[in-house]
């Protein structure tokens, strides 16, 4: 019995020691320590043997048991590290090697980059950028702009009013965002109003909905001289080092006195004429091509927000507004503004 034991552990040694796997390993400890292996029978037995072998047979199976025990866990440990290590090998990632082409993401459209850019540079003037509702009251869109009921400014903008709400309109421009950012914060403000304005209007150069950037600066002591330098800094910053800016008088309700203000023509240096001699066909010979409204704050629409701290006898300021579409068009030379809004990738492309 003993040697039949004795057997047994240098048979199962040997069959552990070469096993390959993990699932080869199972299999041995079924065979030499499951239910039904002999030694496990010969465990079972010893009750019957005559007293004098129990002893050193069941001394024996059980150290046998022991051992053979110990040496499935160590070889088991083992087979797992070489598995897990084999495993590695085999699903190594080589990062060295070209990834998969980026999905294409898109960009942003041309009409917000140039905004952004509008907003940039006046941000880093002092500028803030703040925004109104869309959806206006006419309050704000007009009354506190000083155009009263009834006054005929209010007819020069072909205005979409919401019927059953006669007060209330789609805004025609970003100037009531003056007022709403008026309201607001006390003086000094130096804010910059970018947003979608709704006019009924169609045709090359006008869309039912394009998009104004407005600047409104009022403090103590400042001048249409500051507006100029203003308008000179954000104009270079926008279409060369090399532009001028330059203000010409024009009325507007909610400024006095109001200008229209151009850039210096960036296709022909302001001179009118190409290299050729013929007329520049972008400033239509002018030298100046028109970019915006602007003008000192009129006195009665700070009155509309006296409450706010905006005294007309302390403090003082301009005001500018803008076509942002038509900054992107003179600067990209798109021929007609409604290619912007028919979403068609191949156009939109050319602007990334
Ligand atoms: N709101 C005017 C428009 O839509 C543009 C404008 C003119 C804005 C003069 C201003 C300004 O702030 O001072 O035509």
């Amino acid at each position: 019995m003993l040697d039949r034991i004795e057997k047994i552990e240098s048979e199962a040694t040997a069959a552990i020691e070469v096993a390959g796997g993990t699932a080869e390993l199972e299999e041995l400890r079924v065979r030499y320590l499951g239910r039904k292996a002999e030694l496990t029978t010969i465990l079972r037995g010893i009750a019957e043997l005559p007293a004098e072998q129990r002893g050193e047979v069941g001394g024996s199976a059980n150290r046998t048991r022991t051992a053979l025990e110990a040496l499935l866990e160590r070889r088991a440990g083992e087979l797992d590290a070489t598995e897990l290590e084999a495993q590695l090998a085999e699903d190594q990632i080589d990062v060295t090697l070209p990834g998969a082409p980026a999905h294409p993401a898109g960009h942003l459209h041309l009409i917000t980059r140039t905004t952004r850019q509008i907003e940039d540079v006046m941000a880093g003037l002092g500028y803030q950028v703040v925004e109104g509702p869309e959806i206006e009251h006419d309050y704000y869109n007009f009354t506190a702009l000083n155009h009263p009921p009834g006054h005929p400014a209010r007819m020069l903008q072909d205005t979409f009013y919401v019927q059953s709400h006669p007060d209330v309109l789609l805004r025609t421009h970003t100037s009531p965002v003056q007022i709403r950012a008026m309201e607001a914060q006390p003086p000094p403000i130096f804010v910059i109003m970018p947003g979608k304005v709704y006019r009924r209007d169609s045709d090359a150069t006008h869309t039912p909905m394009f998009h104004q950037v407005e600047g409104l600066a009022i403090g103590e002591g400042i001048t249409l001289a500051d507006l100029q330098g203003t308008l000179e800094e954000m104009l270079k910053a926008i279409f060369g080092s090399e532009r001028e800016a330059r203000m010409r008088p024009h009325f507007f309700p909610f400024t006095e006195p109001s200008v229209e203000f151009d850039v210096s023509c960036f296709q022909c240096e302001g001179s009118g004429h190409l290299v050729g001699g013929e007329r520049c066909n972008l400033c239509k010979g002018q030298g100046w091509i028109e970019v915006g409204g602007a003008g000192m704050v009129d006195p009665s629409v700070l009155g509309f927000v006296a409450e706010s701290g905006y005294d007309p006898e302390l403090v003082q300021g301009f005001a500018f507004g803008m076509g942002v579409e038509r900054i992107a068009m003179l600067r990209h030379g798109v021929p007609d503004l409604r290619r912007f809004f028919d979403n068609d990738v191949r156009m939109l492309e050319q602007f990334s």
